[in-house]
């Protein structure tokens, strides 16, 4: 296959920057070490709130702001090409306040309601005794149905996204990217390149050159069936903790931060820290069922997310933490643009 463009990493972000790229005509190669999602993407939350997690620069919080607001789009055009689902829905998300300073740190806050407990439970009857605020903003996917659709989407196009095989090195000279030499020894080439590589990026010595540099952060998360008789469908965010409903009765609890290198393990602790922070943060969910576990790695990147031309014929987009899911159409849109000034 001579392809326009090979995306090496078959995550949200390298799917999207794919997806976009076909649209615009490219023949696109996707080369996946594992399946698709299954580094970080598919063990994700998959919530849009792009007024919570994140650094917040004005730069970020603008950016993500952006692609909040390209979402309904992005999620229609890619369940109307692929004709499956991505749970893209609109929901409420009250933030939880478990100490006076954060209580009064969410009165302050510009993007929210704030609400005194009473108010707070009038509106989530099966909160505690917190004070909380409710955002304007917030919508969810499912990650695993939009991995699935961005997947299915490239393949009617005629993408071919190649799973199994991991890139070993990159063949670099002069004008750019020659190669990527796969672990089985064989070669794969393209026009361009795009290094969606999230939080192994920095296993690649030649985005390491560039200083592509991620860290590993583990994400837990156990699943729960709520057994209520109105189940939540809104997501309640406290320090650290989280749930996200996923429509129907499946709750995501999340999640933790760690530093455990490639460990995708979950751990005792990780679950025993996640069920003890459910009684402060939504006491009515402790009735829940509990389901399933796992853990995910965020591409940690210390300045944030690297959405930048590093060669000739090269472009990365990589380190988008803990806002991959959200930040995916935005990153397309933005790698795009680096990728059409190569020509
Ligand atoms: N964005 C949710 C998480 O990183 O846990």
């Amino acid at each position: 296959m001579n392809a326009d463009l090979v995306v090496v990493g078959g995550g949200v972000i390298g799917l999207s920057c794919a997806w976009r790229a076909q649209r615009q005509g490219m023949q696109v190669l996707v080369l996946e070490a594992r399946g698709p999602g299954e580094g970080t993407s598919r063990r994700a939350a998959g919530m849009l709130l792009p007024d919570v997690e994140g650094e917040h620069d004005a730069d970020e919080r603008a950016f993500g702001r952006r692609s909040y607001e390209l979402y309904p789009a992005f999620a229609q055009e890619v369940e109307a090409a692929s004709d499956l689902p991505t749970g893209y829905r609109g929901c409420r998300c009250y933030l939880v306040a478990h100490v006076p300073e954060r209580a009064e740190a969410l009165r302050r806050m510009e993007w929210g309601e704030f609400l005194l407990p009473a108010a707070l439970k009038a509106q989530l009857p099966g909160i505690g005794q917190s004070a909380g605020a409710r955002l304007g903003d917030a919508a969810q996917v499912e990650p695993r149905q939009l991995i699935a659709a961005l997947a299915a989407a490239l393949r009617k196009g005629g993408a071919a996204i190649e799973t199994g095989l991991a890139v070993e090195s990159v063949q670099a000279g002069p004008q750019g990217v020659e190669g990527l030499r796969m672990a089985d020894g064989s070669l794969r080439q393209g026009r361009r390149y795009l290094f969606a590589t999230g939080a192994w990026s920095g296993t690649l010595p030649y985005l390491q050159g560039r200083g592509v540099v991620t860290e590993p952060v583990r994400g837990e998360i156990v699943t729960l069936e709520d057994t209520g008789d109105e189940p939540l469908q809104d997501i309640i965010f406290g320090q650290g903790i989280y749930l996200a409903p996923k429509g129907g009765r499946r709750v995501y609890l999340g999640a933790t931060e760690e530093r455990a290198g490639f460990d995708e393990r979950p751990t005792a602790e990780g679950c025993l820290n996640l069920l003890a922070g459910l009684k402060g943060l939504y006491p009515a969910a402790l009735r829940f069922e509990v389901r399933e576990t796992w853990a995910g790695l965020r591409p940690f990147r210390a300045g944030g997310p690297m959405i930048a031309r590093i060669d000739g014929n090269a472009v990365v987009a990589a380190g988008h933490h803990r806002n991959g899911i959200l930040l995916a159409p935005a990153t397309a849109e933005r790698a795009l643009g680096l990728l059409g000034e190569i020509g």
